[in-house]
């Protein structure tokens, strides 16, 4: 379905792209031809990324890394404007920086509940309203594209802030898609359901019997490969999707019909061990 050269001309920012589903989209966009920049909070990480990116990326593709904390509005400035002067020009941006846990939702504390919010909905504001603002200044086209999550409608048990927030940045997607439509900037999100990842996994799907149980919602029977994914993306990036705008497309293997991603808690164990479970992952003061 692509050339190599399906996104050549243009330059992509992904949050969060230092490691898991952010890396592999972002070395799925330099497959094909597009520079790529990735920014997330820490240096060593980005630089690592960086040259697993550079080994896959076309020849001529450029690879920046940027550190940053998404939740920063004035450092996320800095970054656009140092990104724009690099490359010469941005034409995408991916939202994909996340923080997640797993929690009973009488119990997270204000500042668990906020420190999500932070990074999922205001990292996301941040990044797109810089972007935006440059995009609308220079008169150029562009593509933002979310990540958001299969329970962004449905809701699901024990991951409150994470629910909360993507549900907003869902809203975002719908809201810019039309407000910015006049401008040629284009706005889509994607649902991910299973695609593994050391942190996701680690925090959501913590023991063999949850991932056992977890495995049976997805229809399909599996987990999903990061190239199904960055697939999925670079066709949301590109010129194939031009007419496309306001879309949220899932990518599950039907895992979302079966009810809210982490329903199975409630369904399959016991309230008391599951709080035992969660408690012991919380961070200790
Ligand atoms: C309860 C928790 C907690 C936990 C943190 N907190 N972990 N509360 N249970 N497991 C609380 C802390 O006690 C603290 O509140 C507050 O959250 C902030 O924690 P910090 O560690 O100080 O904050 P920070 O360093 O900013 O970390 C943010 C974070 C962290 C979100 C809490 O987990 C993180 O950085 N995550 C980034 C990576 C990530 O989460 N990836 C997964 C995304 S995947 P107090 O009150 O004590 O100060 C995803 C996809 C879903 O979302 C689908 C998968 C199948």
């Amino acid at each position: 379905m692509f050339t190599p050269d399906t996104l050549t001309g243009k330059s992509i920012l992904v949050t969060g792209g230092g490691s898991g589903l952010g890396l592999s989209m972002a070395k799925g966009f330099a497959s094909v031809g597009a520079n790529v920049a990735i920014c997330g909070r820490t240096e060593d990480k980005l630089k690592s990324a960086a040259a697993e990116i550079q080994a896959v990326a076309q020849p001529g593709v450029k690879v920046l890394t940027h550190a940053v904390d998404v939740r920063d509005f004035d450092a996320v400035g800095v970054m656009m404007k140092r990104l724009v002067e690099e490359f010469g020009s941005l034409e995408g941006l991916l939202n994909n920086a996340a923080g997640n846990f797993l929690a009973p939702s009488e119990s997270i504390s204000p500042n668990g509940f906020k420190s999500v919010v932070d990074i999922v909905l205001h990292g996301t504001f941040n990044c797109t309203q810089h972007f935006g603002n440059y995009l609308i200044d220079s008169g150029r086209q562009g593509s933002i594209l979310n990540i958001v999550t299969t329970y962004t409608e449905t809701g699901s048990a024990f991951v409150l802030p994470s629910a909360c927030a993507k549900a907003g940045v869902y809203a975002m997607t719908t809201t810019l898609a039309y407000e910015w439509g006049t401008y040629g900037i284009r706005v889509n999100s994607i649902a991910p359901g299973p695609f593994p990842t050391e942190g996701a996994w680690s925090r959501l799907l913590p023991t063999k019997e949850i991932q056992e149980a977890y495995l049976k919602k997805v229809a399909l029977g599996r987990v999903g490969k990061h190239e199904e994914l960055a697939n999925l993306a670079t066709f949301l990036m590109s010129d194939m999707s031009a007419y496309m705008t306001g879309e949220c497309v899932t990518i599950d293997g039907g895992e979302r019909l079966s009810g809210g991603e982490f329903n199975l808690f409630v369904t399959n164990f016991e309230r008391k061990t599951l709080k035992d479970m969660f408690n012991a992952m919380r961070p200790k003061k």
